[in-house]
């Protein structure tokens, strides 16, 4: 009898079957998971949950979806200290000035996020509660000493360090009837710096391995240190050893290599798919290097001192506008309207049914394409209520409401090709064609989110997007181009 491998499956249709809620209120929602318990998951962004479901590797028989709870959304200054909703996106924290300029390391582990689609749909609250070693922000969360505020049923509350949260590999300590609320993200002491580096086998890759450092200064002294480091052990961690030797010390380049010494003997990596443990240990060493030295630096700047958080606290996007109360069994059929391409579409769809099954197989628009189906290619990209969105990895009840561009959309009234379109094919950047219409797609937010990009932030914005057949010099130049013809 042949063994059923339950890592190994990925069809181009999600075959798990599940009920699905979309609760009215933060209350409804720790109540219902209370209720259901174990065989129930907490549905954010979906870019973790969801491919862990196609690939059978979990199977929640209810899926509660939060992500258009107020009460999880937005950010807010309290006491000095920075709360983020649990659904603040990727994409909205590396882009937002307040967190660049006093949690660096924040910044920069977002920035260094998978692709672009990733960070855009993935949430902050998602990145903690999959309990990865490998995820990005919670090295950076850990060093910054962040506060995770969890509720529960009967409006019970409690409030963890991010130690105290990571248990195991894939085990945090939310209990049963609990979800992540808030993080709570602590004034920086004056004379603050902090960096995050990440090591991978590609850009829009998980790390191999990541170090972040807080470093706080006192002259040429370092006052106080906290070192985090991902993908080096069962669950992020502190190296204690290492932060001990720094403080109360003069710092320099040595002293930081002395750091990264002891670090590399303080961590526990494994050898897996991504690196070896011997080569984890050796990186290890340099990350801790620079980035000390990154964080030294940045905590001797003038403005390092501006620990007092400016009263205008960046405006983050809830994932969902609509409104809520959703709730179907799984074999329930659900009527839901979209307007894709301008028309309205209204569907009748099963909770399990991904957009990208309802745009090629039930509206015949075959130009969004299927490649991976787990979020790696770029492929299905399409607009989602005005940015780019991975359709692999979209329920379409949770899409209800929206309004939806295809390539087939970006074509004029008259039947001109769209000026990017004009210039894709100016520039021959239409290549293999199969990941052209996912590349336009990506290129269309591009150009909404940074109208006048660089070279570098083009390659950035498209590292989502994979080609293996002739690379991106054409793209960059068609993008170029679109830019100079004046495309929106
Ligand atoms: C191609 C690709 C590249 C990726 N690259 C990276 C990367 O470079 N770095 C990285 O760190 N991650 C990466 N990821 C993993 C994933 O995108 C992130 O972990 C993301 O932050 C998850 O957020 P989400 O909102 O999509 O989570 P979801 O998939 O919605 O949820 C993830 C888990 O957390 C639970 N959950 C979500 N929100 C809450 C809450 N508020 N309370 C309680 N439980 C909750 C869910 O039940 C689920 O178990 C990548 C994923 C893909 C597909
Ligand atoms: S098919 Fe969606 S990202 Fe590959
Ligand atoms: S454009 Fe499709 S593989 Fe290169």
């Amino acid at each position: 009898m042949t063994e059923h491998r339950h890592d190994m499956t990925n069809t181009h249709l999600l075959v798990t079957e599940f009920d699905y809620v979309e609760p009215e209120s933060l209350e409804a929602a720790v109540a219902l998971l209370a209720e259901r318990g174990e065989e129930a998951a907490v549905l954010a962004g979906g870019t973790y949950l969801l491919i862990q479901m196609k690939m059978e590797r979990a199977a929640p028989r209810l899926l509660i979806n939060v992500a258009h709870l107020p009460e999880l959304a937005g950010v807010r200054e309290e006491a000095g200290a920075l709360h983020l909703g649990a659904l603040t996106t990727i994409r909205d924290l590396r882009n937002a000035p307040l967190v660049q300029a006093h949690y660096t390391a924040l910044a920069e582990a977002c920035a260094a996020f998978g692709s672009t689609q990733i960070q855009l749909m993935g949430t902050l609250g998602g990145n903690l509660c999959n309990g990865s070693p490998a995820s990005d922000t919670v090295p950076a969360l850990l060093a910054l000493d962040a506060r995770l505020r969890l509720v529960g049923s009967g409006g019970r509350e409690r409030e963890l360090s991010v130690e105290e949260f990571l248990l195991a590999p894939g085990v945090v300590a939310l209990s049963s009837g609990e979800l992540l609320a808030e993080v709570h993200l602590p004034r920086p002491a004056p004379q603050t710096g902090s960096a995050f580096i990440k090591i991978s086998r590609v850009a829009a890759d998980l790390a191999k391995a990541s170090a972040a450092a807080v470093i706080v200064r006192e002259g040429d002294r370092v006052a106080s240190c906290r070192l985090a480091y991902g993908s080096v052990g069962p669950v992020v961690a502190r190296v204690r050893e290492a932060e001990e030797a720094l403080i109360g010390r003069s710092f320099s380049p040595e002293l930081a290599l002395e750091a990264g010494r002891i670090a590399s003997e303080g961590i526990t990596p494994i050898d897996d798919v991504r690196s070896t443990a011997w080569y984890r240990r050796e990186v290890v060493r340099a990350l801790t290097h620079d980035a000390l030295l990154a964080a030294w630096e940045r905590a001797g700047r003038a403005d390092a001192e501006g620990a007092a958080l400016p009263h205008a606290l960046p405006r983050m996007r809830n994932l969902r506008a609509e409104g809520a109360g959703m709730q179907l069994d799984a074999a329930e059929l659900r009527t839901v309207t979209l307007t894709v391409n301008g028309a309205r579409q209204v569907l009748t769809v099963a909770p399990n049914e991904l957009l990208i099954n309802v745009l090629r197989e039930r509206l015949q628009l075959t130009g969004t394409k299927y490649g991976c189906g787990i979020g790696e290619c770029g492929a299905c990209t399409v607009q989602l209520n005005g940015q780019p969105a991975l359709a692999c990895l979209v329920l379409t009840v949770a899409a209800d409401g929206g309004e939806v561009v295809t390539v087939e959309g970006l074509q004029r009234p008259d039947g001109a090709l769209h000026p990017l379109q004009e210039a894709f094919i100016e520039k021959n950047a239409f290549q293999c064609g199969y990941c052209t219409p996912g590349m336009l797609m990506m290129t269309q937010g591009l150009l909404a989110e940074l109208p006048q990009p660089t070279e570098a932030e083009i390659r950035d914005y498209l590292k989502g997007n994979r080609c293996r057949c002739t690379g991106f010099a054409s793209i960059v130049r068609a993008v170029h181009a679109a830019v100079d013809a004046g495309s929106e």
